[in-house]
């Protein structure tokens, strides 16, 4: 059984991972119709990524006979212009995401949930490689962004993104 305050945080990080969706979505609409499709193949995979987040919670809700309460979803407020300001906002995006993990890392330990503070190492794991992703690509951009070739070939090996299924 999960308690109240477990349950509606982790509820929250539902809305919040499905609004991570909706967000990466958003950016690779942006670099579809810029014709970077690399990029735009990049921030999609990422979007799939997002939405098993979400969905790993909703069973781990439901396997601890909890009631999962689906939020409605925040349109992504933001208008984009270059490659590294939109890998800017996605890395500032990973930050806060990081930080809402750790507050139920805490707060699942403050209420002695061991199943949710074992549960929710995975994604504290997760959140190292998301921060570390956006980053790399922030500081490739800045590096060579303004070089068309270089920022070429950013795209193409972008664009060899595949998705694969998360490993828990
Ligand atoms: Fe699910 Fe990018 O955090």
């Amino acid at each position: 059984m999960i308690n109240e305050q477990i349950e509606n945080i982790l509820n929250e990080q539902i809305n919040k991972e499905f609004y991570s969706a909706y967000l990466y979505l958003a950016m690779s609409a942006f670099f579809n119709e810029s014709g970077f499709f690399g990029l735009a193949n990049w921030t999609k995979v990422q979007a799939r990524e997002e939405i098993d987040h979400g969905m790993i919670i909703f069973d781990h809700i439901l396997e601890r006979n909890g009631d999962v309460m689906l939020k409605e979803i925040n349109a992504p407020d933001v208008e984009f212009t270059t490659p590294l300001e939109v890998f800017t906002l996605a890395y500032e995006h990973e930050k806060t995401v990081t930080a809402s993990i750790d507050e139920i890392a805490k707060d699942s330990q403050d209420e002695c949930d061991f199943a949710t503070r074992n549960f929710i190492n995975w994604y504290i794991k997760e959140q190292i490689e998301e921060e570390a992703q956006t980053l790399d690509i922030v500081n490739r951009l800045k590096l060579f962004g303004d070089d068309k070739a270089a920022l070429y070939h950013i795209d193409a090996e972008l664009g060899l993104r595949v998705y694969e299924p998360p490993a828990l």
